[in-house]
């Protein structure tokens, strides 16, 4: 894994925006798997206002969310295909045919198979972004989620149901079952960048970085992947033991790529 710790969460979003860009510009058919949640939020502004002002097209992009509440249709404001349109998908000249999420009102058991025949049929993904959960989770892999699952439906926990219950109303229906992308699905990106900013992050994401490969954290699943970048925040990074190794590493890796142009450091 490659950790980079930027300066704060606005240079992490502006470093996340770097990698999609510039995987955007080297394929001629991108598949990205997208991720929702508070965290990628900074990435996809930073990707609008590529796309406004320096003429960054979506174009010839594919996307394959992770997740989506069971029982949520797409047009509900609490759905994960509203939360795209809303925070990329409106914004940008994305192909709306070309965005994918699972089918959250269909019959779930067959959902998860549908995506996942979707997501072969476009060859895969090529860049998979995540954030993570406070309980180590990936998409909506919750702890003890087995390594090798597919897309299929989980129970969420008590501890994600109440993270996430801040974007639901008091008074409003708040799913506690969702499809989502198996560890193993995710695994399959062939490159993999997970962002994770705030300090309710970092025992996860020392967890997933240095912690023992185990179910329990399912983000830890990640050490298995050989092309993963984790970026992190100062206050995400709090706890990795190995931090001074991971800046020092990327200073070489700068240095390496100094002659590299349009980089943000
Ligand atoms: C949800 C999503 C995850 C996301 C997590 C953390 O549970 N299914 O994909 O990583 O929330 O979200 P946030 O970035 O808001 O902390």
């Amino acid at each position: 894994m490659q950790v980079i710790i930027t300066a704060n969460a606005s240079a992490a979003a502006a470093h996340a925006a770097d990698i999609v860009e510039r995987t955007l510009a080297e394929l001629e058919a991108p598949v990205f798997g997208l991720a929702t949640g508070s965290t990628p939020v900074a990435l996809y502004q930073a990707l609008i206002e590529r796309h406004r002002h320096q003429g960054l097209s979506f174009a010839r992009l594919t996307t394959f969310n992770l997740d989506e509440y069971v029982g949520l249709p797409p047009g509900h404001p609490q759905s994960y295909r509203h939360f795209m349109q809303r925070e990329l998908f409106d914004h940008v000249d994305i192909d709306p045919a070309n965005t994918f999420l699972p089918d959250g009102t269909g019959d779930p058991l067959e959902a998860g198979s549908a995506y996942e025949a979707l997501i072969e049929d476009h060859g895969g993904i090529d860049l998979q972004v995540l954030g993570i959960g406070r309980n180590g989770h990936i998409g909506f892999n919750e702890p003890t989620s087995s390594l090798g699952s597919r897309t299929r439906v989980k129970t969420l926990t008590r501890d994600t149901l109440k993270a996430n219950a801040r974007f639901f109303a008091p008074d409003e229906f708040q799913p506690s079952l969702a499809l989502t992308m198996g560890i193993a699905t995710i695994l399959e990106a062939r490159s993999i960048l997970l962002i994770a900013t705030g300090e309710a992050k970092a025992e996860a994401v020392a967890r997933c970085v240095e912690g023992p490969l185990s179910a329990l954290v399912p983000a830890s699943a990640l050490q298995l992947h050989p092309k993963v970048t984790v970026i992190v925040d100062p206050a995400a990074a709090e706890r990795l033991e190995l931090r001074d190794y991971y800046e020092f590493a990327a200073a070489h890796q700068r240095q390496l790529h100094r002659a590299t142009p349009g980089e943000t450091p």
